[in-house]
């Protein structure tokens, strides 16, 4: 039995190398200017994403279709962002749903309001 153990490290050791391999080779370029990854919708994203704020906050950010969708709504109804052509949005809302998707090596994000338990204690807004 030693030496089918001894046969299966390295073979699991080629297989993690390989991981990487495997998924770089799915060509991420980026964009220099903007760090976004260049794929099919990024100048969509980059024209209509950019002229508020920098790039970065896009890419440091991930999540699901649905955490960008909120967030698009959250600009347009507090920070002036502008409605978009449904088939812009799809383009948007596709790019950023397969290019920056929840991280899976990350703590969950947060539960929304609506999922949580009550607060018991009294709050600010509970005063009067
Ligand atoms: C009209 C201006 C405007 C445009 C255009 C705009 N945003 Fe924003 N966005 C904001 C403002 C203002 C904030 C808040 C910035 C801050 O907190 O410093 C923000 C914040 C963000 C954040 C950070 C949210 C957080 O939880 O901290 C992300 C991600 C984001 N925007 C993505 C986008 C994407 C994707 C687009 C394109 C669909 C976009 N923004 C276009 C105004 C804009």
């Amino acid at each position: 039995m030693k030496r089918s153990h001894a046969l299966a490290m390295p073979a699991l050791g080629m297989a993690l190398l390989c991981l990487p391999l495997g998924a770089g080779a799915q060509e991420t370029e980026t964009d220099p200017d903007t760090g976004l990854i260049k794929a099919s919708g990024w100048e969509t994203v980059r024209n209509n994403c950019t002229a508020c704020h920098s790039a970065n906050l896009v890419t440091q950010n991930s999540g699901t279709r649905n955490h960008w969708e909120n967030l698009i709504r959250w600009m347009q109804e507090t920070q002036g962002l502008w409605k978009f052509e449904a088939e812009t949005e799809e383009t948007i809302l596709d790019y950023l749903a397969e290019y920056y998707g929840p991280k899976e090596d990350t703590r969950r994000p947060a539960l929304p309001r609506t999922l949580m338990p009550d607060n018991p204690y009294p709050t600010v807004a509970d005063a009067d």
